[in-house]
């Protein structure tokens, strides 16, 4: 691959698995933090491309704060719509890739099956809608455009589910997650070796990205237990036991269907994700 990349949000949990794997590869990769190129900056974003010349950005940068968006809704729209619009723009203009996720926070949960490019988002909250918006401006900039929509993220560091069992069941004998939240666990290996795939491949437009099949946040936080021998008892609750201010969709699984059929692949279970994560990152 002959690309030259430029990572936003190198320091979150997709922008590190990207900058470790491109670097592994010997490819040209180029990874500013937030300091050094705030994606809301058009100013700094276009100095800094037009300095890197990448021929490939790939945008992991984001506002997730899903409760604290129903309070920051100008914040929430700044990073995650008109940023993802300005850079999708910027990027149009100078005929460079653009890769871009969303959220499967843009469905409303209603449909109780696995949710496809063809179904209509309703999001509930003010996250899913600026992520929701975001894709639409992403998509309506006219470029070459990758837009992945993926769910429950799990990366390197200290903010995923897999690292917050392990410390909750330090501290609790008995945990309590929810039976009736469902969605697909992705790990930023495959998002970043499956994005890379259909960069090669020359897809464009939206498409659903996450390991296969399904799990609620119990069956996912029992498997994660099993497999780190951890000793908590895990019982299941309705979501309803844990209210917040951000409403969220019960049932919001995604189907990767259409990615398979595409690039001819097989998208590992989450199950075989969470082994593989957990052997690159041993949970110390
Ligand atoms: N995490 C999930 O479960 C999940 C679920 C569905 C979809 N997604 C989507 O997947 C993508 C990757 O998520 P992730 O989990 O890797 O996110 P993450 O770990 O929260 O990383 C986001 C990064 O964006 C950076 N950022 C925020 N505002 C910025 C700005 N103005 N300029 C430059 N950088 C900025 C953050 O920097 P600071 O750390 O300095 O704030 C952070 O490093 C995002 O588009 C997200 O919406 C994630």
């Amino acid at each position: 691959m002959n690309h030259s990349f430029l990572i936003l949000g190198a320091n979150g949990q997709l922008g590190k698995q990207f900058y470790k794997d491109l670097t592994r590869r010997a490819t040209t990769v180029i990874a500013p933090d937030e300091k050094d190129c705030d994606i809301t900056s058009a100013n700094v974003l276009s100095r800094y491309i037009d300095s890197v010349k990448p021929t490939v950005v790939i945008n992991c940068a984001a506002y997730n704060a899903v409760d604290l968006a129903e309070q920051q809704p100008e914040t929430a729209y700044r990073i995650n719509t008109s940023s993802a619009g300005m850079i999708a723009a910027l990027c149009a203009e100078r005929k460079i890739s653009f890769v871009h996720y969303s959220s499967d926070y843009v469905f409303d949960g209603a449909k109780g099956d696995r949710y496809s490019e063809q179904d209509v988002p309703n999001p509930l909250n003010v996250y899913g809608k600026s992520k929701h918006d975001g894709e639409t401006a992403v998509l309506a900039a006219g470029g070459t455009s990758l837009v992945l929509r993926t769910s429950w993220v799990f990366g390197n560091g200290t903010q995923n589910f897999i690292y917050k069992m392990k410390q909750w069941s330090q501290m609790n004998p008995v945990l309590k997650l929810t039976a009736d939240e469902v969605s697909v666990p992705t790990s930023t290996i495959d998002l970043v070796d499956i994005t890379l795939r259909a960069l090669n491949k020359g897809l464009s437009g939206l498409f659903h990205l996450t390991n296969s099949d399904y799990a609620s946040r119990y069956e996912w936080g029992r498997y994660v237990a099993k497999q780190l021998s951890l000793s908590a008892t895990i019982i299941p609750v309705p979501m309803s036991m844990f209210p917040s201010p951000a409403q969220r969709p019960l049932f919001s699984a995604m189907s990767n269907q259409r990615l398979q059929d595409d690039l001819g692949i097989v998208i590992p279970d989450w199950r075989d994700a969470v082994d593989r994560f957990i052997k690159e990152y041993p949970m110390r």
